[in-house]
């Protein structure tokens, strides 16, 4: 009698037999030497991607408790009338009496220890002078290095009672992280994250920032691979157990273009219509994904 291993047949779209985690036709299928090698191993060499290990988790997770402490901290002080500098204050005290340190200090140049982004500011906003109004809506995006994990998340807040474009914009950039991360299991791509939050956004009539992506993360601020917020089913790195990486959906009212300001740091768009960003860092596991920057989407 034949074994079953004699006779199953793999099917194209199947996962490669060697383990890579992609379709067995866009791996080993047709090619004489298949690869060797651990899943790690492959994923490094191939993408340069360091898959994490159960106590990297346990340590990112421990970053992660701490970011979602920080955003609720900053959450329960904001109010019309405060300066994004005492945001900053805020965070960077927090930070560092719960023994970590703040990673976008310094980082590459950035100032300040988080990135404040009030409405028409995509990302990377520059703590300082600025008072925030009843009405105004505040991405506060915070990066901990605990135990020299890192751990990346942000929330967008209203300040006092938002209008109806603010709610609507805040209300798109939450589900596009949701319908993002619902993507999310082994054999899935990079491309059907994209897709999902593209096709969500768009189809709401909001538009999706393609000049920053999410990205790997744990050993360091910034990791492969890139995480496209738009794309197309099926296409880029099939997702394996073990990647650790943000989801981070842009998502402006208006058109997608931005502009950067003379500070080097500020996006802004460039129609000056509001955009909204939540951020969670979220880790592939054996059946599908799970955050560890967990808050309620
Ligand atoms: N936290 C941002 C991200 O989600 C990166 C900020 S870089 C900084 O990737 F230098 F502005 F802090
Ligand atoms: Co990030
Ligand atoms: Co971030």
């Amino acid at each position: 009698m034949k074994r079953k291993s004699d006779t199953y047949k793999v099917g194209r779209n199947d996962p490669c037999p060697c383990g890579s985690g992609l379709k067995y036709k866009k791996c080993c299928y047709g090619s004489k030497a298949p690869e060797k090698g651990t899943l790690a191993e492959i994923y490094m060499k191939k993408y340069n991607i360091r898959l994490k290990q159960k106590r990297d988790i346990a340590g990112i997770r421990r970053a992660g408790r701490l970011a979602i402490e920080t955003l609720d901290l900053v959450e329960a002080r904001l109010e019309p009338g405060i300066t994004t500098e005492m945001i900053n204050t805020w965070v960077h005290e927090f930070t560092i009496k719960s023994g970590a340190v703040p990673a976008p200090l310094n980082y590459r140049g950035f100032p300040k220890s988080v990135c404040v982004s009030v409405n028409e500011v995509i990302c990377h906003g520059i703590p300082g002078e600025r008072v925030l109004a009843a009405g105004d809506i505040v991405n506060v995006d915070v990066t901990p290095i605990l135990d020299g994990y890192y751990a990346d998340a942000n929330k967008t807040f209203f300040v006092g009672d938002p209008g109806p474009d603010a709610r609507k914009i805040v209300n798109v950039a939450r589900n596009s992280l949701k319908a993002g991360m619902a993507a999310v299991r082994p054999g899935s791509t990079v491309g059907d994250i994209g897709w999902a939050i593209q096709s969500y956004a768009e189809g709401k009539g909001c538009s999706v920032v393609r000049e920053f992506v999410g990205h790997g993360v744990g050993f360091a601020f910034h990791e492969a691979p890139q995480i496209f917020h738009y794309g197309r089913k099926g296409e880029g790195i099939a997702l394996v157990p073990g990647m650790v990486f943000t989801i981070e959906p842009m998502i402006n009212l208006g058109r997608r273009y931005l502009t950067v300001l003379d500070d080097n740091w500020t996006a802004v768009t460039r129609d000056g219509s509001l955009s909204a960003q939540f951020e969670q860092t979220v880790w592939v596991t054996a059946n599908g994904v799970e955050s560890l920057t967990p808050f309620d989407l």
